[in-house]
């Protein structure tokens, strides 16, 4: 019994859907909050800077980076959470600062440097593999600009045991070969812990001007 509702939450947490989708938001923004916290400051966002943030899920990240001043495109291929962020950011996109999108992070609905700086917290388990998404981020982000990352640690995933169902626990190492070789310069890497998700890494990268 217990195996079968791990295995539902991890699909919900891989990609929100149905009623119960829109009910797990609420959760993903209290799980991930000191995650999306530590991201929104690495970030240090100016106002009218443009913000991607990848796999925004419940939108609280989204909501603290408009509260800074941000434009934000959030994409997510999960169409439950893409109507509710419609739905809870109105008032932002009616007046230009804010649009939600579904799509994969692995072929990005956005054009060249569409954006000044990207952030995705919570999502690289569910990459197809490493390259491809760093690879795409550094396409849409405007030369000069930064990318932030946020992770659980390996331990942390592994932990929970439902994260066989479809989880990757990625080691440090490889995340950070795979967001340099797709051309970033690495920052500063952090650590932070919260009791609902363990020990995670907090990552500043940055683009090159050329
Ligand atoms: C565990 S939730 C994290 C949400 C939020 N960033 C947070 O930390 O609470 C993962 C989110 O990323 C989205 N996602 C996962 N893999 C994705 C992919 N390959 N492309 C686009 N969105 C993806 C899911 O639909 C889901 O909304």
């Amino acid at each position: 019994m217990r195996g079968a509702v791990n295995r539902y939450l991890a699909g919900q947490f891989a990609r929100p859907h149905g009623a119960f989708g829109r009910l797990i938001a609420p959760l993903l923004n209290q799980s991930g909050a000191a995650m999306m916290r530590d991201a929104v400051s690495a970030l240090a966002l100016q106002p009218g800077e443009r913000l991607l943030d990848l796999g925004f899920g419940g939108g609280a990240l989204s909501a603290a980076a408009l509260q800074a001043g941000a434009i934000v495109t959030g994409v997510d291929r999960s169409a439950a959470m893409v109507a509710r962020a419609n739905a809870r950011f109105a008032a932002a996109i009616s007046a230009g600062q804010a649009r939600f999108i579904e799509g994969a992070a692995e072929a990005l609905p956005l054009p060249d440097a569409a954006v000044d700086c990207a952030t995705s917290v919570n999502t690289l388990y569910f990459w197809q593999d490493l390259d491809t998404v760093p690879r795409e981020l550094w396409r849409v982000i405007a030369p000069g600009g930064r990318l932030v990352l946020g992770w659980q640690t390996a331990d942390s995933v592994r932990a929970w045991p439902g994260h066989i169902h479809g989880f990757r626990a990625w080691d440090d190492a490889p995340i950070l070969s795979a967001v340099a070789r797709a051309g970033f310069t690495i920052g500063p890497l952090s650590s932070g812990h919260h009791r609902m998700v363990g020990d995670y890494r907090t990552l500043v990268a940055l683009r090159s001007m050329a």
